[in-house]
C-alpha cells in the first residue's frame, strides 16, 4: 500500500488527478471505475479544469460507475448515474458510447449485473478503480461481511449506509444497491482509495491495522498489489 497524506481537500484532488493523468498517459483508452459521494467531487472538478486547460485529454477514456441504488432510473437526480453525468460526463462532453453506467431501474437485475461485467471484460478490464470509503468500511456497496470473492451483485444496504444518505440530503435511500463486487475491484490493475470525511475513524483504523477483516470491507483492498491511499487529515489513527 502506497500512502499519501494530504492536509486539505484541494491537495487530495490534485494528487488524485495526478494519478488519473498518469494512468491516461499510459493508456489513453483506460477504463476507469468511478465513485460517487462528497469525497471525489473536488477530483472531478480538477479533472475538468485540467481538461479545459488542455492539460489532460479524456477523449478516449472509458467509464463505469461502481454502484447504484436499485430502482432508480439513470435520469433520477438521486441516481449515481445522474451524479457521474452531472459532475463529469456532461461537462466534459464525453461520448456516451464510452461510458456504461448502472441502470438502477433494470427489471432483470441478474441480466444487468451480467451486462455490466460483460462490458468491463469487453473493454479489457478496469485499469484504475477509484474508491471512496463508507463509515462502516464499505467500498462501493460492498457492505461488512461481503466475501472477497463477491462479484457484481445486489447488496442489502446497511442502516449506516442509508443513514449517511439521509444525513447528506435528507433523502430516504432504497434498501438495495447494485455494486461491483470486491473480486471485480481486486481484479482492477490499480486501485486508488480516497479517504476523507467525518465518522470514518474506525474504518481508517481497521485499514491501517493491515490485516484483512471481513467486518471491514475496505481491508480486503490490502490484498491488491497496486493500492494507493490518499488520506485527508490523518489524526494519529495509525498503529
Ligand atoms: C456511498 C457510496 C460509496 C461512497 C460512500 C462515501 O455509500 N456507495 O461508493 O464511497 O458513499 O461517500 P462520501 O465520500 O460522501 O463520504
Amino acid at each position: 500500500m502506497h500512502l499519501i497524506d494530504v492536509t486539505d481537500a484541494a491537495a487530495l484532488a490534485e494528487r488524485a488527478a495526478d494519478l488519473v493523468a498518469a494512468q491516461i498517459e499510459r493508456r489513453p483508452a483506460s477504463l476507469l471505475a468511478l465513485p460517487t459521494g462528497r469525497t471525489p467531487l473536488a477530483l472531478y472538478e480538477t479533472l475538468m479544469r485540467r481538461a479545459r486547460a488542455g492539460r489532460l485529454s479524456l477523449g478516449r477514456v472509458r467509464l463505469v460507475n461502481l454502484d447504484e441504488y436499485r430502482g432508480l432510473a439513470p435520469e433520477d437526480p438521486h441516481s449515481y448515474a445522474a451524479f457521474i453525468r452531472r459532475h463529469l460526463i456532461d461537462p466534459l462532453a464525453l461520448d456516451p458510447a464510452q461510458t456504461r453506467l448502472w441502470r438502477g431501474d433494470a427489471c432483470d437485475a441478474d441480466a444487468e449485473l451480467r451486462a455490466l461485467e460483460a462490458t468491463i471484460r469487453a473493454w479489457g478490464g478496469i485499469d484504475l478503480a477509484i474508491l471512496g470509503l463508507g463509515r462502516n468500511g464499505h467500498v462501493a456497496f460492498n457492505e461488512p461481511g461481503t466475501p472477497r470473492e463477491a462479484r457484481a451483485h445486489l447488496a442489502a444496504l446497511s442502516d449506516s449506509t442509508r443513514a449517511a444518505a439521509r444525513a447528506a440530503d435528507g433523502w430516504e435511500a432504497p434498501a438495495e444497491g447494485f455494486t461491483l463486487g470486491l473480486a471485480n475491484l481486486l481484479e482492477a490493475r490499480r486501485l486508488l482509495l480516497l479517504v476523507a470525511g467525518e465518522g470514518k475513524e474506525e474504518a481508517r483504523r481497521a485499514l491501517y491495522r493491515g490485516i484483512e477483516d471481513p467486518r471491514w470491507p475496505v481491508t480486503r483492498l490490502l490484498g491488491h498489489p497496486d493500492l494507493t491511499v490518499i488520506e485527508l487529515g490523518a489524526r494519529g489513527d495509525r498503529p
